[in-house]
């Protein structure tokens, strides 16, 4: 088992760029499946869920291949509509699949994907969309089948803004007959990529950015190539673990737009933060003021930030208060933060954080993907050596992010552990 060692106390400078989304790459990915014919993908994150998604789309008999940056994904022969057990416990957001089967087949076959770090996640909003749209859905033995003659398009209404829901109803409906409208869409970054790469390919979809989408079915689609937007959350957490270190870091190839509530809160613990068209510069301050954060869908501040804002919030001047809205367990990591000094009680959907001087090096365990991004900036806060353990969940999510830190100036190494 793989775990990092990190000698804390230096601080973050220097220039540094970020990688593709993770969250854009998922759907994307899946979106390629619509198209008979090769996609070239470039700015894929290589990372583990990246992965995941490439064995279970070469079980369906896709080709998945590399030339130069770009990832080539050849869909011309799918001869399978089923998504393995063992391959969507391993990553829930396979379920994401789901739409662009149906969507190409008519057909697809799942297990419920299960909760996971960060709660139920249930995906009733996915199946009652897929219902509106003319989808059968079988369920017998934790195995849910779904099919159908043809997608048809029809107006849906989510209960709540679903990220993944939002891009599965586009995902089944792009390829469908008639129109369907998205009401109470999620209005992620991530879901407007997936737009502009759809119409890329010749789909007809407006509005992903906004409440409302409307997709107009097409009956085909073509090869393009196309580059994924830069990781919102990895950059987060870049500028979180400078501010955690006092240092003072650019990074390059980001959208300033995707991160507005980030920088909102950053400022306002008194970071320095210069923006220029694709790139941001921030300076941290010694104190760092506490606040208090809510999260909520974009455009809020987002809930992938939570951990990782909560870790900062450790060491600021002052009592901080988080109130996690959008998942009914992402504060795990606090107890493991509480090893290295944090002084945090939860109360409920709240976090209350009385920030310490400084965080003490410990032996800590990664709890979930951000939880462990969270530990990775304690340990850098931390005066000494800090061991985290169970890191598998750090990089299913962020492509060499010990190597980043490192240009930063971290001390930071991964070992193997027995
Ligand atoms: C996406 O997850 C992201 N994952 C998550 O990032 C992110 O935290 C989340 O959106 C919110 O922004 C990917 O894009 C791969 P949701 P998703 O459906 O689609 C409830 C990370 O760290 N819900 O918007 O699963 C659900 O339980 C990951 O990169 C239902 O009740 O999020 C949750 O409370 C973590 N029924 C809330 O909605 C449903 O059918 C938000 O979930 C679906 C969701």
């Amino acid at each position: 088992m793989q775990y990092y060692i990190v000698k804390g106390g230096n601080k973050l400078e220097g220039e540094v760029s970020s990688s593709g989304s993770k969250n854009a790459s998922l759907p994307i990915l899946a979106a390629s499946i619509l198209n008979k014919g090769k996609t070239y993908l470039k700015n894929v994150p290589k990372i583990h869920d990246t992965e995941i998604m490439y064995q279970i789309m070469e079980l369906l008999g896709i080709k998945i291949s590399k030339e130069d940056e770009y990832v080539v994904i050849d869909a011309t022969n799918i001869n399978n509509y089923e998504i393995p057990d063992n391959l969507m416990r391993q990553m829930r957001s396979s379920v994401i699949l789901a739409g662009a089967i149906i969507g190409r087949c008519k057909k697809a076959k799942f297990s419920y994907p299960g909760g996971c770090d960060i709660g139920v996640r249930p995906i009733d909003l996915h199946l009652n969309a897929f219902e509106k749209m003319g989808i059968k859905i079988e369920e017998e033995n934790g195995k849910i089948s779904c099919s159908t003659e043809k997608v048809l398009g029809n107006t849906i209404t989510l209960d709540f803004p679903s990220v993944g829901a939002t891009e599965n109803i586009i995902l089944a409906a792009t390829l469908s007959e008639g129109i369907t409208y998205i009401k109470n869409a999620a209005m992620e970054p991530e879901i407007v990529d997936l737009q502009n790469f759809i119409n890329k390919m010749g789909g007809n979809i407006v509005g992903a950015g906004t409440k409302e989408i409307k997709i107009i079915g097409t009956n085909s689609l073509n090869s393009v190539e196309y580059e994924i937007m830069p990781d919102r959350i990895e950059i987060g957490t870049l500028l979180c673990a400078a501010t955690i270190t006092k240092g003072n870091i650019t990074i390059k190839n980001i959208r300033i737009e995707h991160l507005i509530p980030v920088i909102y809160k950053l400022e306002e613990m008194g970071c320095k933060i210069d923006l220029k068209e694709n790139e941001i510069k921030l300076q941290a301050k010694d104190k760092l003021n506490a606040c208090n954060i809510k999260t909520m869908p974009y455009p809020g501040f987002p809930t992938d930030m939570q951990p990782i804002m909560g870790a900062v919030l450790g060491v600021s001047k002052g009592t901080s208060l988080i109130v996690e809205n959008i998942f009914e367990n992402r504060y795990k990591y606090l107890a493991e933060l509480k090893r290295m000094g944090a002084k945090t009680t939860v109360e409920g959907k709240t976090a209350i954080i009385k920030g310490i001087r400084r965080y003490t090096p410990a032996k800590v365990e990664a709890t979930d993907l951000r939880g462990g991004a969270a530990l990775i900036l304690a340990a850098l806060n931390a005066g000494g050596t800090t061991e985290i353990t169970n890191i598998k969940y750090i990089l299913r999510g962020y492509e060499k992010i010990d190597k980043k830190l490192e240009l930063l100036g971290a001390n930071i190494n991964i070992r193997e552990g027995e």
